[in-house]
């Protein structure tokens, strides 16, 4: 579980990282602090965000032994996808903040390791350059706008660069209260006014290369809003100002028609929402709280997974998304009915460590604790992972 802080002094680089809670000291000892808080903090008193990661903890692996598990097979077909692992790298906002090679080097991992990832609408490099280098699986999550003409261009974009998939989040239709970003008065791109200058000089390595390498910019959006450039803005703003509160059914159904290819709706988290999201004709929901940044309180996101699955798993694709730290949370995930599961911090600490050798080796891990666990679990394929082989406390 979360470690306290100081930081420990053995986790000095990447190879000293054996977990992702290691990324996530390694990035609290690398990143100046408004940025780590933005990615490590979430709403209000962060209940859920807590929960998030807990819920696994009661639920208990019952495996099966002796099942000739030399040869395994952890691939899964998300969304129309083959993929090597039932594991998404969910779509996060600004990461050319967090670390210099930002979404370039999660693409790259993802696609070594035919990985489905997703860029955010407010990712730091264009859909078009992600859709021209990378062959993987890819999403573009969508934020839906009060400037129509910026949803459409989207629409437009993401089409002309080959996406897979758009995926619509639904959870955001306010911002969360996010208590850290406040305290640390985090903005994108970072102001460096008096007050703030401390953090960022304290980390020299992450300023320089902020300074001097590739300005940061938001290339999805700089056609349409200021936001999209140079003006400094805290996200709850952005949020607020910028995305139209009014969104409905009615919209996410337009919007689904207007794509016309594989649509994920990421935010739901109550049964009738899903059974609505089915009766559309989503191909899959993201059962997702955004990572406890929003509404605090909310349940977890395994814990609804059962109910969910249970009403619509026979009619789409339902992804467990947020709180992951171990493959065994993963497998979890599977054996209750989903059909992946997706998560944002277990990479993103990795990135704000150590670039991409920091996702490789996240990922890797990751990818090790899923087999490692199938085998001792007594499973060749995930799909052989079932209910019975869980207990609740
Ligand atoms: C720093 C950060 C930025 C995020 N940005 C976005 C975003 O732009 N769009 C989105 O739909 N979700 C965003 N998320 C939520 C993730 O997609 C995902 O739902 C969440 O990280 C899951 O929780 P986990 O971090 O515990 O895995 C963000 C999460 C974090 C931590």
């Amino acid at each position: 579980m979360a470690r306290q802080f100081p930081v420990p002094h053995s986790i000095r680089t990447a190879s000293d990282c054996h977990n992702i809670e290691d990324f996530r000291t390694l990035a609290h000892r690398r990143l100046p602090f408004p940025v780590f808080h933005y990615i490590d903090g979430a709403g209000d008193d962060e209940l859920t965000r807590a929960r998030n990661t807990a819920a696994y903890a009661d639920v208990d692996l019952v495996p099966n032994v002796l099942a000739g598990v030399e040869q395994i097979d952890s691939s899964v077909t998300v969304m129309g996808r083959k993929t090597n692992l039932p594991l998404i790298l969910s779509p996060t906002a600004l990461q050319r903040l967090f670390h210099w090679q930002g979404e370039r080097a999660v693409a790259r991992v993802a696609e070594r390791h035919n990985l489905w990832f997703g860029i955010s609408s407010l990712s730091s490099v264009s859909i078009e350059e992600i859709g021209a280098n990378y062959s993987g699986p890819k999403m573009l999550q969508y934020y839906f706008h009060r400037d129509r003409g910026l949803n459409a261009a989207l629409v437009e974009r993401a089409r002309a660069a080959k996406f897979d998939a758009i995926t619509l989040t639904v959870d955001t239709i306010v911002s969360g209260n996010r208590e850290r970003c406040k305290r640390t008065k985090f903005k994108t791109p970072p102001e460096f006014t008096p007050a703030s200058f401390l953090s960022y000089a304290m980390k020299p390595a992450w300023a320089l290369n902020f300074l001097f390498r590739e300005k940061f910019s938001l290339p999805n959006l700089d056609t349409h809003v200021a936001e999209g450039s140079s003006s400094s803005i805290s996200i709850q703003d952005y949020f607020d100002k910028m995305l139209d509160p009014d969104m409905d059914w009615k919209a996410v159904e337009q919007l689904r028609n207007d794509w016309g290819g594989t649509f994920c709706l990421k935010g739901v988290m109550s049964v009738g929402d899903a059974q609505r999201a089915a009766e559309i004709g989503c191909d899959a929901i993201m059962i997702s709280n955004h990572g406890g940044r929003q509404l605090d309180g909310s349940r977890a996101p395994f814990d609804q997974l059962e109910e969910i699955v249970d009403a619509v798993g026979d009619r789409m694709e339902v992804i467990c998304d947020g709180g992951v730290r171990r493959g065994t949370h993963v497998l979890k995930a599977l054996a209750t009915g989903a059909k992946a599961a997706s998560g944002g911090r277990l990479y993103l600490y990795a990135l704000a460590a150590a670039g991409e050798e920091g996702v490789e080796r996240a990922v890797t891990i990751l990818e090790q604790e899923i087999r490692r666990g199938m085998r001792l679990m007594g499973v060749k394929t995930v799909g052989e992972l079932n209910r019975e082989m869980l207990r609740k406390r």
